[in-house]
């Protein structure tokens, strides 16, 4: 039945989040269903499986928060069977608070150094790997209710949805996009020093200039291919096209590459005299790039729609997205939906649960009540409904 795909087939968390200890078995099963009261434990499932691709865990958390409140440290493990076509294999990622505190880390929203490290351990069939080896096991992508008003939200929240599909489509994106930001946090330390060797900064402004053009060239090939797919639309999803706004984006469409290196080598000198006058002055770059949706059967921009319309607009993209997976790689990601009727009205909680029937891969839903799932009933799928364990 999955035959291009990737399903698990036994899912086991262990001092995750709310659960001590939970066992998933779904053999060859394409539809998982989870339901269950606010609070009962149905998002930390989908969660975890986030966790095993490369670039989760889908909600913004630190992994040394994640093991369970109470357990005596913060360590956690999940551990999966993968199925891909015949081949069964064993992820497991584990986190280890004890081992973790002793290396050093740089944070992303302070640039400080901070003492806990964020490092997933993962061990494919006794085999240590790198997050950025995941891909190469599973794919998974996932819809979830924070991206509901993804088009109303701030520029940062749409370049990361974006910036996770293209690091799940080109390996070496996410290596890139962390050297990227390694550089522009060297390069604002250097300047935030009083005296410095201008010829050291030249050359990390060059780095950041060569390492942004090729980001910047990856996600207008990765913008084009999309919108291929998008354009050939055959669900009731609305039509959509996407378009990548960045100034270095921009310059890349009508020129080539050294030039626009150039650009940004100038922007980034240019911006040099700012540290005179302000502690941490905002430069331009390919980390400021934000995307615009259209819905082409309306004419107008996903920004300018409901909240509902807002979500089938991620739906086509991400519909369109798996069909690219397939185009590529020949094969379907796994398909996580957190709260999957949420906001949509019957017809289009219908749609898309036909159009989830008809890939061929594993879905994980969720929602509160079971029977916004009777779709599903006459299906190969699995219902867990859980109690709620401790209502207060
Ligand atoms: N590290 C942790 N240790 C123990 N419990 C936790 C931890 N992190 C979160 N929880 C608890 O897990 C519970 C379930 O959370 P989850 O987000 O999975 O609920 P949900 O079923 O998706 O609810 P909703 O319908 O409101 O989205 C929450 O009550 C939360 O407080
Ligand atoms: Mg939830």
């Amino acid at each position: 039945m999955m035959n291009n795909s990737y399903s698990i087939n036994r899912l086991i968390l262990t001092n995750y989040r709310s659960y001590e200890k939970l066992r998933i078995d779904a053999n060859d099963i394409k539809n998982i269903i989870i339901t269950g009261d606010n609070g009962a434990g149905k998002t930390n499932i989908l969660e975890a499986i986030s966790m095993l691709s490369m670039s989760g865990p889908f909600r913004k958390a630190k992994l040394h928060q994640l093991g369970k409140i109470g357990s005596p440290d913060s360590t956690f493990t999940i551990s999966s069977e993968i199925k891909t076509n015949e081949d069964i294999l064993h992820l497991g990622l584990s986190y280890n608070y004890n081992n973790a505190v002793k290396s050093v880390y740089y944070d992303d929203d302070n640039d400080t150094e901070n003492e806990i490290s964020e490092r997933r351990q993962i061990i494919v069939d006794n085999m240590n790997i790198q997050v950025s080896e995941l891909q190469n096991f599973i794919r998974v992508v996932w819809i979830t209710p924070f991206m509901d008003r993804l088009f109303s939200e701030a520029t940062s929240e749409r370049r990361k949805f974006l910036d996770n599909l293209i690091c799940n489509f080109y390996p070496f994106y996410g290596v890139s996009l962390t050297q990227y930001s390694n550089l522009l946090k060297q390069r604002s330390k250097i300047l935030k020093k009083q005296t410095y060797d201008e010829k050291w900064l030249d050359a990390i402004e060059n780095e950041i200039a060569e390492k942004g053009v090729s980001i910047a060239a990856l996600r207008i090939e990765f913008e084009e291919k999309l919108n291929k797919i998008l354009g050939e639309n055959k669900t009731n999803f609305p039509t959509i096209q996407i378009k990548i706004e960045g100034n270095i984006e921009d310059k890349l469409k009508g020129a080539k590459s050294v030039d626009v290196e150039e650009y940004f080598r100038q922007i980034l000198k240019k911006n040099r005299e700012l540290f005179k006058y302000s502690f941490s002055p905002a430069v331009e770059g390919i980390h400021r790039s934000d995307f615009s949706a259209i819905n082409m059967d309306k004419g107008i921009s996903a920004d300018q729609t409901s909240t509902g319309e807002q979500k089938c607009t991620v739906i086509s993209i991400i519909l369109a997205y798996c069909n690219m997976l397939y185009l590529y790689f020949n094969k379907y990601p796994i398909i996580l939906i957190d709260e999957a009727p949420a906001h949509l009205d019957d017809i289009r909680v219908k749609d898309l649960f036909t159009e989830l029937e008809k890939i061929p891969t594993q879905i994980w839903l969720t929602g509160i009540l079971k029977s916004d799932f009777d779709f599903f009933n006459d299906k190969n799928s699995l219902f867990i409904e859980i109690e709620h364990s401790s209502i207060k």
